[in-house]
């Protein structure tokens, strides 16, 4: 006897073979769409990686730029104009006649040097109570105040700008701190530096340079030099730091005397 029913369910009819069909369409697309992203994988890997490559070497590069950063008389920050002055005392870029009459001069504008970055530089000099701190081109006296205020040392500031001078003498006076600071109105190039046992500057590397043999000639062995940001050029410095204030780098070199230019 023929089981009609079983032959019946296993021949397969017009709507299995339908359904086989779409399952092989269905495997067919399944393998072409995973063909696509593997192909799309690795047509897009190869770009990625070289530019993830050149994001690195780019960041390389800008570190190694940064570390190995000359600054001309043109750079940055000397090219900027400087906050308005503080106090009334007198104007800023105003410079006593008497002082500039044999061709001495501003050699560099007045850009103040952050607080945290006198900090520093005060800090890796060690300076004690026993220093003389003289910055040369002292600004509002920032240096010369926090010297005294913070390790009790002596200190000069030496600045040609009249209005500036009166602006930091008066901040000594109002802070009483007349018996261990001094503020000379003048110019830094004509200026005694022997008594100095640290001595501070910020200025263009110009003027750097024009200083270099006043500080050999002035200087006694054992004074500590702090520059920020320009280097003296031909000094070899004891320590560089960097410090990062609001985005900026900002450079600092120590030099010892005589290490700095003896050989
Ligand atoms: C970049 S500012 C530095 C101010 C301060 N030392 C500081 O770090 O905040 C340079 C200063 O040097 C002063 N200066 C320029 N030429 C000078 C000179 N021949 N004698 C004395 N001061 C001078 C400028 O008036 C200015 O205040």
């Amino acid at each position: 006897m023929i089981d009609h029913g079983n032959f019946l369910k296993k021949t397969p009819g017009r709507q299995d073979r339908r359904h086989n069909k779409a399952r092989i369409v269905f495997a067919v697309l399944a393998i072409v769409v995973a063909h696509v992203f593997v192909l799309l994988a690795i047509l897009l890997a190869q770009p990625l990686w070289s530019m993830s490559k050149t994001g690195l070497a780019l960041a390389q590069d800008n570190q190694e730029t940064k570390q190995k950063r000359v600054y001309t008389n043109d750079d940055w920050p000397f090219n900027q104009p400087r906050q308005s002055p503080s106090s009334s005392a007198g104007r800023e870029g105003e410079t006593n006649p008497s002082l500039t009459t044999d061709g001495g001069g501003k050699i560099a504008p007045y850009v103040p040097t952050p607080m945290s970055v006198v900090e520093k530089m005060l800090e890796i000099t060690g300076v004690t109570a026993k220093d003389v701190v003289y910055d040369l081109g002292s600004g509002d006296g920032r240096v010369v105040v926090l010297a005294a205020q913070k390790y009790g040392a002596k200190s000069v500031g030496v600045e040609l700008d009249r209005g500036l001078a009166r602006e930091s003498t008066e901040k000594v006076q109002e802070l009483k701190l007349e018996s261990l600071v001094t503020i000379i109105e003048g110019d830094l190039l004509k200026t005694d530096l022997k008594p100095a046992t640290v001595v501070t500057v910020y200025l263009l590397p110009s003027a750097n340079e024009q200083l270099r043999p006043i500080l050999e000639k002035d200087l006694a062995s054992g004074t500590r030099v702090v520059a920020h940001d320009i280097s003296i050029p031909g000094w070899k410095a004891t320590q560089e730091e960097t410090i990062q204030v609001d985005g900026v780098t900002h450079f600092i070199y120590l030099y010892r005397i005589p290490d700095a230019f003896r050989r």
